[in-house]
C-alpha cells in the first residue's frame, strides 16, 4: 500500500519534512525541482502513514485504497517517476523542517509587500517564521479583496488547489502581520513613500500583462486575451463588465499552455456542475445561454514540446459529455523526439504524448461537446469584419533552432477555422513600475536573487518575488521557494546593516494611510467580506459567491446591508 500525490499538487513541498522515510520527491534541494511538474511519492518508501496528507495545503495526496476512477491513474504517474536511474540515488533520510533563527542584532524590520497573491502570501509566511526575528509585514493590496492568482487565476473547478488560502488566512492573521487592502501604490501611496516608511519594499506584483498574436484582426470584438476570460469568470472586479460572445458552435484557443486547457475545459463543461463551483455568478447564466460546443486549442509545436502539465492533460479526458479529438494533420514526433521520448519514458513530455496518442486512439463518443487538440499551426490572421468569423492558421514545420531545440517555421499550408471567439494563451508578463527597472526583453524586474538591480547596482531595500522576478513559470507552490530566496536575500542586507530605517513610527504609517486611502480595508474588513460571501454560497450550495462590485465589498466591509 502507498500514498499518492494527485492532479492538485502545488509543489509547495509542506509534505516532504512530514514524511518520515523521505520518499517525496523532488524534494526542493534535489535537482528538478524547479521544473517538476508535481511532487511524487514513492511506491516503494511509503509506510502508509498518513502525515504528509494531514500537511498537504491542497488536499492532493490520498492513499491508494482511497483513489478513485478519476485519479486512480496517478498510482502510476507517481511510481513512473522514480523508474528514472537518476533519482534511485535519492535520499531517504528525512528532511528536516528547517526553521530560520535570527542571528542578527534584533533592531525591529517593517518590511512592505506589494500584492496579495502566492509570492506575496509565501513571502510574508517565510518572514514571520523566522525565530527570533522582531519583524513587522505590511501588505498592499489595490483591490479591496485578496490572494491575487489564487482567487483570480486558478479555475474555479479547481477547488482544492484554492484551499492553500487557509495557510495564507493563518498568516494574515498573526500579530505582526497588516493588511492594508484597497490601497493602490503608484496612486494613493507612492514607492518613494514606501521606501520612507519601511526598512524594505517586496514587490509581489505578478504578471498582469499579456502577449499578443500580431496577426490582422486580432483587434475585431471577439477576439480577447485568454486572461481577460479568466478574469470574467473568476469575477474580477475589473472584468465584471465584460462580456463574451458565446453565440458561436465553435471557439478557438490559440495556445498549449495550462491557461488554454483551462479556458478550453471552462468553455465545454457542464454550466449546472460550474454552478457549484465559485465562479462568478454572471458567468455562470452566460455559460448556460452559450452555444459553443467545440473549442480548438491550438499549439504551434508538436505533442512532446507542449507546455501544459500531464495533470492539466489527463483531466479534459474526465469532462462528463465532452470528447477530446486530435486533429491528425501536424500530430506527428520526428524520429529524434521519438527516440528521446523512448529512452526517457519518465519525462513529462514522453507521457503527454503517451496521453496525447492515447485521446488519438479513442472513438469519439458523439457525446456533443469536443476538445480539439490542433498542433504544429499558428494563427497568421483574424478573419471578420465586424467580429470574429474565423481564424486563418498555417501549419507549422519543427526545424532544430540554434540551440537545439525543435522551433516552429510556418509553411505556406493555411486554412480558414470557422469561428466566434479567439481567446490568445500565448504568455504573460509583468508591466513597468514607477519608479523601478524594467527588462523589456523579459518582462520582468531584473534582479540578483531577488535583490532588484539597476544595470550591476543594487537598489537599496528594494526587492521582487514571483512572476514578476522570474517570469510566469511554475504552480501556486513554486512561489514558496522563490519568496524564500528573496527574504534571504533581505534579511543578509539586514544583517549587513544595508537597510535604511523608516523616517516614524508603525502609527506614522498608519495616519499616512488613512490620509492618503482613507477607503484602505484591513484584515477584519476582509473576513467581514469572507464571511459574506461564504453565506451567500451556502445558500446555493457553492462554496463562495464572489463580490465582484469594489462599492458592494466595501459596503460589506463597513457592515452596511447588502441587499
Ligand atoms: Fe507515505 Fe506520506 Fe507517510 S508519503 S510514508 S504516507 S508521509
Amino acid at each position: 500500500m502507498t500514498h499518492v500525490i494527485l492532479r492538485s499538487c502545488c509543489n509547495d513541498a509542506t509534505c516532504v519534512p512530514a514524511c518520515p522515510v523521505n520518499c517525496i520527491h523532488p524534494t526542493p534541494d534535489e535537482p528538478g525541482y524547479g521544473t517538476t511538474e508535481m511532487l511524487y511519492i514513492d511506491p516503494d518508501g511509503c509506510v502508509d502513514c498518513g502525515a504528509c496528507v494531514d500537511v498537504c495545503p491542497v488536499e492532493a495526496i490520498a492513499a491508494d485504497y482511497d483513489l478513485t476512477e478519476l485519479n486512480e491513474r496517478y498510482l502510476d504517474i507517481n511510481a513512473l517517476y522514480f523508474a528514472n536511474p537518476a533519482v534511485q540515488g535519492y535520499s531517504s533520510t528525512p528532511a528536516q523542517a528547517h526553521r530560520p533563527t535570527w542571528a542578527g542584532e534584533n533592531a525591529p524590520l517593517r518590511v512592505a509587500i506589494v500584492g496579495s497573491g502566492p509570492s506575496a502570501c509565501y513571502a510574508a509566511e517565510t518572514l514571520l517564521a523566522v525565530r527570533g526575528l522582531d519583524v513587522e509585514v505590511h501588505v498592499y493590496e489595490r483591490l479591496p479583496v485578496p490572494w491575487g492568482l489564487v482567487r483570480f487565476g486558478v479555475a474555479p473547478d479547481h477547488a482544492p488547489t484554492k484551499a492553500v488560502t487557509a495557510s495564507f488566512m493563518r498568516t494574515a492573521g498573526r500579530a505582526n502581520f497588516f493588511f492594508h487592502l484597497n490601497v493602490e501604490v503608484g496612486l494613493d501611496l507612492t514607492h518613494e513613500d514606501l521606501m520612507a516608511h519601511h526598512h524594505a519594499v517586496v514587490y509581489a506584483v505578478g504578471a498582469r500583462s499579456d502577449r499578443r498574436l500580431d496577426v490582422p484582426g486580432e483587434d475585431l470584438p471577439g477576439s480577447r486575451a485568454a486572461t481577460d476570460f479568466v478574469a470574467w469568470y473568476n469575477g474580477h472586479p475589473d472584468a465584471a463588465g465584460a462580456s463574451f460572445d458565446l453565440s458561436a458552435e465553435r471557439a478557438v484557443v490559440v495556445g498549449n499552455g495550462n491557461v488554454a486547457l483551462d479556458v478550453a475545459r471552462i468553455l465545454v463543461s457542464d454550466p449546472a456542475s460550474l454552478a457549484r463551483t465559485d465562479m462568478a455568478a454572471h458567468a455562470v447564466a452566460a455559460l448556460r445561454e452559450s452555444k459553443v460546443r467545440e473549442v480548438v486549442v491550438l499549439g504551434r509545436r508538436g505533442p512532446a514540446q507542449a507546455a501544459y502539465s500531464n495533470p492539466e492533460l489527463l483531466e479534459l479526458g474526465h469532462l462528463p459529455g465532452v470528447d477530446v479529438v486530435v486533429e491528425p494533420d501536424g500530430f506527428e514526433v520526428d524520429d529524434a523526439t521519438e527516440a528521446a521520448l523512448k529512452a526517457e519514458p519518465w519525462s513529462a513530455a514522453a507521457r503527454k504524448v503517451g496521453h496525447a496518442r492515447e485521446y488519438a486512439a479513442n472513438a469519439p463518443s458523439g457525446a456533443g461537446r469536443r476538445i480539439v487538440l490542433r498542433y504544429s499551426a499558428s494563427p497568421v490572421e483574424v478573419l471578420g469584419t465586424e467580429r470574429v468569423q474565423g481564424l486563418r492558421i498555417a501549419r507549422n514545420e519543427l526545424v532544430p533552432g540554434p540551440d537545439g531545440t525543435l522551433r516552429a517555421r510556418q509553411t505556406d499550408r493555411t486554412e480558414d477555422l470557422d469561428c466566434g471567439l479567439v481567446l490568445r494563451s500565448v504568455g504573460y508578463r509583468s508591466t513597468p513600475l514607477p519608479g523601478l527597472p524594467f527588462d523589456d526583453a523579459t518582462g520582468t524586474i531584473p534582479n540578483a536573487a531577488g535583490r532588484v538591480v539597476a544595470g550591476q547596482d543594487p537598489l537599496v531595500g528594494v526587492y521582487v518575488t514571483g512572476w514578476a522576478k522570474r517570469g510566469p513559470s511554475g504552480v501556486i507552490g513554486t512561489n514558496r521557494r522563490c519568496a524564500e530566496e528573496t527574504v534571504q536575500t533581505l534579511l543578509a542586507d539586514h544583517a549587513a546593516g544595508n537597510l535604511n530605517p523608516p523616517i516614524g513610527t508603525t502609527e506614522a504609517l498608519t495616519e499616512l494611510i488613512l490620509e492618503r486611502a482613507p477607503h484602505a480595508l484591513d484584515y477584519r474588513d476582509w473576513r467581514a467580506i469572507d464571511a459574506h460571501e461564504r453565506a451567500l454560497g451556502k445558500e446555493h450550495g457553492r462554496p463562495r459567491t464572489k463580490l465582484v462590485d469594489v462599492a458592494e465589498m466595501l459596503a460589506v466591509a463597513r457592515g452596511v446591508a447588502v441587499s
